[in-house]
């Protein structure tokens, strides 16, 4: 099955509910652009050709775009959704075969879902098949319109809707496929008749349905995978509903959460098996933890950490582009930034890594089995030794040899005087 599939990603508009000067699709879920989503369901979909259509206005988004193979094409001023896809057309001039439109701020979609979507689409020869669902709050959704015989007669937008419209719950997630040729015939008649004045894609429906084609409807029986994000409420609800995906799935890779409504690990962190997370924990995406470790409560692992087998982290403690070999223990509020820290090192209680001099980031190195008494400051650059040790409150600012002990501000090595 699925043969001859294209995909046109609507992602040009203006996303004025956000009220924001950053694109609406590359606002972040879970530590990613919003519109990474998609580019992940149309690769794992396997499709070949995808258009991206995208604001003029919008350069980052083309960047954006540059890693993946889904081109980009302008559309100068988002007229809207039929608009938009008319852009993307002329890119599909030589297919043949069926337009997947995926919506950019609509992704937390599965796989599953549009293989059914297409499968049934194609098993049915439709002329279009919509993604429908069936919601008790249809607030803000196109309606579905369906005649005597419950057949899909057309959508009704919120805003042009009566009040008996108002109150149909099967609403349009906006997930639709059309056999191409059908779509480009109907989308030259779609006229802004409407109260925003854009050119609605929805309109295709009706007359799709006035020139008897065929339509068809699949319907999402979880809504929180068609849920469109249109402003930072809705962008929150989607991160709740990645990171519940997320913390699943670690759990099913054998990573204890305790409290997992506590806990964001961004989508990209890896963890090993065994390791413990403790609550109000905060890991960020580029960060790997080995087996075994511990971590947290109120830890935050932030972009570059790298902690290898059987390490703990406590209580308020921020490590960032650090890498920690194994079984070493920062377990009380410290930061551990730009640091390299050897095996079984133990870092004191608030210990601090200075590694911003003003203008750079400097590495601090700690080697195995150092002993880093608390409340000691690393000024960095700085290497401190294997088995070296430094005194509690020490400022060390300068390279400590291995196996010698340092104290004071500035540390100095600590001498003991013969009786
Ligand atoms: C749209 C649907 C609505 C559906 C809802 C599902 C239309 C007319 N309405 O409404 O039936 O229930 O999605 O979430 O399609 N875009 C462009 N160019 C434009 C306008 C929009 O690329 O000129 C893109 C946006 O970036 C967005 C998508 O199309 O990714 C949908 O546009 P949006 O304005 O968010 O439509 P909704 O009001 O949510
Ligand atoms: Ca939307």
């Amino acid at each position: 099955m699925k043969k001859n599939v294209a995909c046109v990603i609507l992602a040009a508009g203006k996303g004025e509910r956000m009220k924001s000067a950053i694109p609406k699709v590359l606002h972040e879920i879970c530590g990613r652009p919003m519109l990474s989503y998609c580019l992940d369901l149309v690769k794992e979909l396997k499709i070949v050709q995808t258009i991206a259509v995208i604001n003029q206005k919008h350069a980052e988004v083309k960047q954006f775009l540059k890693p993946s193979r889904v081109k980009p094409v302008f559309q100068k001023n988002p007229l809207g959704t039929a608009d938009a896809v008319k852009q993307a057309l002329p890119l599909l001039n030589s297919f043949k075969g069926d337009i997947l439109i995926l919506y950019g701020d609509i992704p937390l979609l599965t796989k599953e879902t549009i293989n059914k979507l297409l499968n049934f689409h194609q098993k049915n020869n439709a002329d279009a098949t919509l993604l429908t669902s069936v919601i008790a709050k249809p607030h803000g959704y196109g309606r579905i319109l369906r005649d005597n015989y419950c057949t899909i007669r057309g959508i009704i937008e919120e805003k042009d809707a009566n009040e008996f419209q108002k109150s149909i719950k099967e609403v349009n997630t906006g997930i639709i496929v059309f056999k191409k040729e059908k779509l480009a015939q109907v989308l030259k008649l779609i006229k802004p008749n409407n109260r925003k004045k854009e050119y609605y894609l929805t309109d295709a429906i009706a007359l799709l349905y006035k020139n008897s084609a065929l339509i068809e409807s699949v319907k999402v029986e979880d809504f929180s995978e068609a849920m469109g994000i249109n402003s930072r409420v809705e962008l929150s609800k989607a991160n709740q509903v990645m990171r519940k995906r997320l913390n699943e799935r670690m759990m099913k890779e054998g990573v204890t959460l305790l409290d997992p409504d506590s806990i964001f690990i961004d989508y990209g962190a890896k963890i090993g098996a065994d390791t413990v997370i403790y609550p109000f924990t905060v890991i960020e995406n580029d960060v790997k933890i080995g087996k075994r470790c511990s971590i947290g409560p109120f830890a935050h692992l932030r972009k570059g950490t790298r902690l290898k087998d059987d390490i703990l982290v406590g209580n308020f403690v921020e490590t960032v582009r650090s890498t920690i070999a194994e079984k070493s223990f920062a377990k009380h509020f410290c930061y551990i930034g730009d640091a390299k820290l050897g095996r079984a090192v133990n870092i004191g209680a608030g210990t601090v890594t200075a590694n911003f001099d003003g203008k750079r980031k400097n590495i601090s190195s700690i080697g195995g089995h150092a002993f880093i008494g608390s409340d000691s400051v690393l000024v960095a650059p700085v290497k401190v030794g294997r088995h070296a040790v430094t005194g509690a409150g020490s400022v060390v600012t300068k390279n400590v040899a291995d196996g010698a002990t340092v104290v004071g501000v500035p540390a100095k090595p600590f001498k003991t005087t013969k009786r």
